[in-house]
């Protein structure tokens, strides 16, 4: 089953499978995620989800149970 992936701010579109690597879907989306230590241990990676969590994209599988993701970028990391 896929699932429709939107990333913010780039307003950029792709389809993926469930279990699939975000870092992955990122990357054919032509979607560049900052990473470190790919470990999930340094938060370089974070992303916001649409309802406000923070999740780290090198750690994370694209969840099932829904057809629509948003995952937002920050345009402006701060540390
Ligand atoms: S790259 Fe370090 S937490 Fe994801």
């Amino acid at each position: 089953m896929s699932i429709r992936i939107h990333f913010l701010p780039d307003d950029i579109t792709v389809d993926a499978e469930v279990g699939e690597a975000l870092l992955d879907v990122a990357d054919r989306a032509g979607v560049l995620i900052p990473t470190g230590c790919l470990m999930g241990s340094c938060h370089a990676c974070s992303v916001e989800l649409e309802d406000g969590d923070i999740i780290r994209a090198c750690i994370t599988a694209i969840p099932a149970g829904r057809k629509e993701l948003t995952i937002n970028l920050f345009s402006d990391p701060t540390w």
